[in-house]
């Protein structure tokens, strides 16, 4: 039953998303965004190089968190001769992610939150449907589906929490789909390998869409309200865009060929725009924490407040989702209390000075505490500060296990 309610709604925004949508301007209008900073992964393509280039023109810094940082220096370039006319430069940068490695995760974690700079919103774009291809597994031995759209993300967004936290009131937007209505998640085998059900790539694809709704809606129910970070889960519409590069040539021209019905990327993007900068959005996350379930926020294609599929709402399976989850990223699950804590602390002043006449000793510490935490967590290097006059760790205890 929930399944044929499931396909309902993705036929229902198929054929009436542009009706439902005919009150939004295209462009959306966005106000001055000149005091935010914005990571948007994915933005090389489609949705996200919308995303990215809009939230630019409107003044935000703009990170964009890519695979192909050629791409992205290229279209950074091309987005500056545009715009030189308009107003001052725009403030963008490109900084590699590869969200089909954890160590890639962790890597552009730790060089952001290196930076110690406040993030605003972290745009949770980048996504693949791999149609109609057969199962394939990240080297971190993951579904690539389940950790490109869900695991990588979920590890991103924990990680870069120092830093949200840092913007308070700020932002984690998951560009999902409504597919996640027709997906289902075996937190025993989120994989797809058990064989109690057969893979295909709609499978993959929507199971991790709906992993994904699931796992925000646990963290956003643990992150405290004084914490300020909304997060919000929003379907983009059916957009023409590269999700399609898949599919068999002859398959994609006819997708190309109904336009009526499929959005423009500047289209697909509005829900993401909304999402980012609506001044009610956390008003509006607020109420939903005050709630009994873990539920987070879910923006329609039309930039409406809306609910996620009930399974989506499954609080035993969510719950179950949001542990498997941490414990597949390799974070303990106290993870998010302690990385919170952490930028609480150092905030107020929890630098360690390591006052030593054996600098070899202090070093081969520091690195060893270094290899504990990578091993275990790997991302608060950025919190260790060097300095010429001695050694400012900005690490707690908590972090030395
Ligand atoms: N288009 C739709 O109809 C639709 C509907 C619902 C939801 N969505 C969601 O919207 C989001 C954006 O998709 P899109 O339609 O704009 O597709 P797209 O044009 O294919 O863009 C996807 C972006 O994700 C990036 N990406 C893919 N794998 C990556 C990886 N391992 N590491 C880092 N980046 C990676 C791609 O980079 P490269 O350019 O380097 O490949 C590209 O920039 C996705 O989450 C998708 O699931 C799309």
């Amino acid at each position: 039953m929930e399944w044929i309610r499931g396909w309902a709604c993705v036929f229902h925004e198929f054929l009436f998303q542009r009706f439902m949508s005919s009150h939004l301007p295209n462009p959306l209008s966005l106000p001055p965004l000149s005091h935010l900073t914005c990571i948007v992964t994915g933005s090389t393509s489609g949705i996200g190089r919308e995303t990215a280039r809009q939230l630019a023109e409107a003044g935000a810094h703009v990170v964009m968190a890519v695979r192909n940082t050629k791409a992205a220096h290229d279209l950074i370039q091309q987005w500056q001769r545009d715009w030189s006319a308009k107003g001052l430069p725009l403030n963008i940068e490109a900084m590699e992610l590869d969200l089909l490695s954890l160590d890639s995760v962790v890597n552009f974690s730790i060089a952001w939150n290196a930076r110690l700079a406040p993030l605003h919103v972290l745009i949770n774009n980048a996504g693949i449907f791999a149609m109609g291809e057969e199962q394939k597994f990240s080297k971190d031995g993951y579904e690539q589906h389940m950790q490109v759209n869900h695991l990588a993300p979920a590890l991103l967004s924990l990680l870069l929490l120092p830093s949200l936290n840092r913007a308070s009131p700020s932002r984690i937007i998951n560009v999902n789909s409504v597919m996640h209505y027709v997906g289902f998640v075996d937190p025993d085998d989120m994989n797809v390998v058990s064989g109690r059900r057969k893979f295909t790539s709609l499978v993959g694809y929507s199971g991790s869409k709906l992993a994904q709704v699931m796992f925000s809606n646990v963290l956003f129910k643990r992150l405290p309200l004084e914490s300020r970070i909304s997060v919000v889960c929003l379907s983009p519409g059916i957009v023409l865009t590269n999700v399609a590069r898949d599919l068999p040539r002859s398959v994609q021209v006819q997708y190309a060929l109904i336009p009526y019905f499929i959005f423009s990327p500047q289209e697909g993007c509005r829900s993401s725009l909304f999402s980012a900068t609506d001044a009610q959005i956390p008003e509006h996350c607020e109420k939903l924490k005050t709630g009994d379930k873990p539920i987070c926020t879910f923006i329609s294609q039309d930039c409406k407040h809306t609910k996620p599929s009930e399974e989506a709402q499954n609080v035993e399976t969510a719950n179950r989702v949001w542990e498997k989850t941490v414990e597949l990223i390799g974070l303990p699950l106290d993870a998010l209390e302690r990385l919170l804590q952490g930028q609480e602390l150092a905030e107020a002043g929890a630098h360690v000075v390591m006052a030593v006449r054996n600098m070899k000793a202090a070093n081969e510490l520091i690195q060893q505490w270094r290899t504990k935490w990578s091993a275990s967590v790997g991302t608060m290097y950025d919190d260790f500060v060097l300095q010429s006059n001695g050694i400012w760790i900005a690490m707690l205890s908590a972090y030395c296990h």
